[in-house]
């Protein structure tokens, strides 16, 4: 039976009590639901790979009050402060990991580097707060399906599996955080909430990471994020497809009548997962031209996952 618990003093000191005792408890954040358990936990942090059937080689984000926090568990680089602005917010950085960290090797599958960042969700800051320790939070999602951003979202893939759910309303950002590879010369790894556009303001023209068959981050595996049915993007409905507009036009889910890529991320997730129940298995879902600036980076590349072949 997985919980639903309220975002109060109660609900966090009872997720916090089950984060410690080596239990899964899913969270908002201000990007999408993570799945979170104590990433100093062996056992916590195999249930995780478990319960979203995950394969062991992705590594899991560590989620921290603060940067004095990272610290302990990861090393900052020199003139790393220069991006600290963006803490807390929706980025992770990845960095090499601090020699006696007491962090499961589960949670960066073997890797010496682990990715760390400093949600700015109240909810999650509180259980932070509550918890006390590094938390262990991929996306709150079966591996390979479409991420949270609601908690019934969570219950759809994960009810049973895991201990609760910390109501915590939809997620504003809507899109996971961006992820800045900061081990040798700065890479980015995944486009997310923060713009790339701002990291580099700060960082100068920033390579991307990794392929398709040697994916740095797997979230960058091509057919990631997929939805049942067929995707087609930068096109309209025909016939009985399923539409997902942007901007003005006539179909009934809309990412942003407005054309607001902000309002858009938002909605991604949940208008795909919407989609993809009406479309069922064998349907088509048609995607209206997203730009490509801004958010709409992110929101371009999860939908390229979701249309991928497979
Ligand atoms: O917004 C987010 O980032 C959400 C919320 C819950 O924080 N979390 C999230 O986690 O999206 P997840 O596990 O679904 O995606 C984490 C990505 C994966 O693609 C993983 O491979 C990559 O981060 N990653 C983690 N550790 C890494 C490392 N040491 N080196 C390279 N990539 C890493
Ligand atoms: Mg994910």
């Amino acid at each position: 039976m997985t919980r639903l618990l309220a975002p109060d003093a109660d609900g966090l000191d009872e997720a916090a009590r089950l984060l410690r005792d080596g239990g899964l408890v899913a969270f908002p954040s201000e990007t999408v639901y993570g799945l979170g358990g104590d990433a100093r936990n062996d056992r916590a942090v195999a249930r995780i790979y478990e319960a979203k059937g995950r394969p062991s080689f992705n590594p899991l984000i560590v989620h921290l009050p603060d940067a004095e926090a990272v610290a302990r568990f990861a090393v900052l680089p020199a003139g790393w402060e220069r991006l600290g602005h963006l803490w807390p917010g929706p980025m992770t950085l990845v960095l090499p990991v601090r020699p006696g960290s007491g962090l499961s090797p589960l949670v960066t599958a073997g890797l010496d580097s682990v990715a760390v960042r400093v949600p700015a969700h109240p909810v999650t800051r509180a259980l932070l707060r509550a918890f006390g320790g590094p938390l262990a939070g991929p996306s709150a999602n079966p591996s390979g399906r479409i991420s949270p951003t609601r908690a019934d979202h969570v219950l759809d893939g994960l009810s049973g599996r895991i201990e609760a759910v910390v109501d915590g309303g939809p997620c504003a950002v809507g899109v996971e955080s961006t992820i800045l590879g900061l081990v040798g010369a700065p890479r980015l790894l995944r486009p997310g909430g923060v713009p790339v556009e701002e990291l580099e303001a700060i960082l100068g023209p920033l390579p991307t990471g990794g392929d398709a068959a040697q994916p740095s981050a797997p979230g960058q595996l091509v057919s990631h994020y997929a939805p049942r049915g067929r995707v087609r993007l930068n096109t309209r409905a025909a016939g009985d497809e399923v539409g997902i507009g942007f901007g003005a036009g006539p179909e009934g889910l809309n990412l942003s009548p407005s054309a607001d890529l902000v309002e858009a991320a938002a909605n991604l997730f949940h208008m795909l997962r919407a989609a993809d129940d009406h479309a069922g298995a064998g349907g088509t879902i048609a995607v209206a031209p997203i730009p490509e600036t801004g958010l709409g980076r992110a929101i371009n590349d999860r939908l390229r996952r979701a249309a991928a072949p497979r």
